[in-house]
């Protein structure tokens, strides 16, 4: 049995009111997808950022559980969503006081977290409607998306190219594919931005996760998060994930780096070489587990550390304290502004081309 794309629908439902100035917006036509594969396996994504509303994957039991958090009105994603399952452009995680040269011209963008310019800015990819083009091939099915970012939005140079595809294979993957052209030098570090939670429905904290990090180094943060530049060895801190370790087991710990990210909100640099596996997270009471393998060199590991139970999400759940962890793969944070870090500036000529799997097994 190959995956079946169960089709779209028009959710004219999902329309907002804009608050600041009492005035109604228009009803705007948001599409949802849902893609199954040939095990039970479902995904629903809007175009609306490319939003992951809903991943339903078995527990070791069978047993199908949705595993990401989220909202069920479109004017929640709108109005408050810490980028809930969304694509993140044209800049994932910080860009240090939302400024960088390049090629010797300065650039400023929105300082939309603190001091610093975070997620793309104000408007960024997680908030744009996608073109979709939905596909079915032998083992797999999928959508393309495509954003047309223009010269100067959000303040990056250059007209940008975008396309992400999703595609569910029958192996319980989904495989997330980025590629962007531009018209003029610009930094490109696209990802994405689920947040899961492995025992299903988002319930209960991560904390009891037991996850593995192929890395060796960390880039430690200023309070405000950004790089120091430092690429530092995780032995003997917080951030050895080497050997399977519980989410829990030291994100108490009295130290500076857990302190400034008010637990795990760090990007890892990634062990590189054969087909190793960047991150594997095992969920003991379900037995689910998720394996990411990414071509990116980072990974930043957040613990769910600014859920605070304010936001009410999918079936009434409250996404308390550290309820769902990201695994945002990734270059690092502020490589604009860091020489030494690999470089994220995309040429006119170039391919920008990224890959990260996200594979869902059981373990007894
Ligand atoms: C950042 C966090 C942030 C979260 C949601 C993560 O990528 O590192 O600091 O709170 O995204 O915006």
């Amino acid at each position: 049995m190959t995956p079946r794309l169960c089709g779209w629908c028009l959710l004219l439902v999902w329309t907002t009111a804009c608050e600041a100035s009492s005035v109604t917006r228009e009803p705007e036509a948001v599409s949802v997808y849902t893609l199954k594969n040939a095990r039970g396996m479902e995904v629903r994504v809007i175009d609306y950022g490319g939003i992951i509303l809903s991943l339903k994957v078995p527990d070791r039991s069978g047993h199908f559980a949705d595993v990401v958090l989220g909202y069920e009105a479109l004017a929640d994603y709108e109005r408050s969503s810490p980028y809930f399952g969304a694509i993140i452009g044209r800049y994932g995680n910080r860009i240090a006081r939302g400024r960088f040269t390049l090629d010797g011209q300065t650039y400023t963008l929105a300082t939309n977290n603190g001091p610093n310019h975070l997620h793309g800015g104000v408007k960024g990819f997680d908030k744009v409607v996608w073109d979709v083009a939905p596909f079915e091939r032998g083992d797999s099915v999928g959508l393309v998306f495509r954003y047309t970012s223009p010269d100067g939005e959000e303040g990056y140079p250059g007209t940008l190219q975008a396309t992400v595809t999703y595609t569910l294979t029958d192996r319980n993957e989904l495989v997330f594919d980025y590629h962007a052209t531009t018209d003029r030098a610009t930094p490109v570090n696209l990802t994405q931005h689920s947040y899961f939670n492995l025992a299903g429905d988002g319930t209960n904290d991560i904390l009891g996760h037991v996850v593995t990090l192929n890395a060796d180094r960390f880039t430690p943060v200023d309070s405000t998060l950004i790089p120091t530049g430092e690429m530092k060895s995780v032995s003997g801190t917080p951030f050895d994930f080497r050997t399977p370790t519980a989410v829990g087991a030291r994100i108490e710990q009295v130290d500076q780096q857990l302190r400034y990210g008010r637990g795990y909100d760090h990007n890892l640099v990634l062990n590189k070489g054969s087909d190793t596996l960047a991150a594997q997270v095992y969920e003991p009471t379900s037995g689910r587990v998720m394996e990411i393998a990414t071509t990116e060199p980072g990974l930043q590991f957040y613990s769910g550390n600014f859920l605070d139970g304010t936001l009410r999400g999918k079936h009434g759940a409250v996404y308390r304290h550290r309820f769902g962890f990201a695994m945002e793969t990734q270059h690092y944070p502020d490589s604009p502004n860091k020489p030494a870090f690999p470089s994220t500036i995309l040429r006119p000529g170039e391919q920008y081309r990224s890959r990260t799997i996200y594979k869902f097994t059981v373990q007894p």
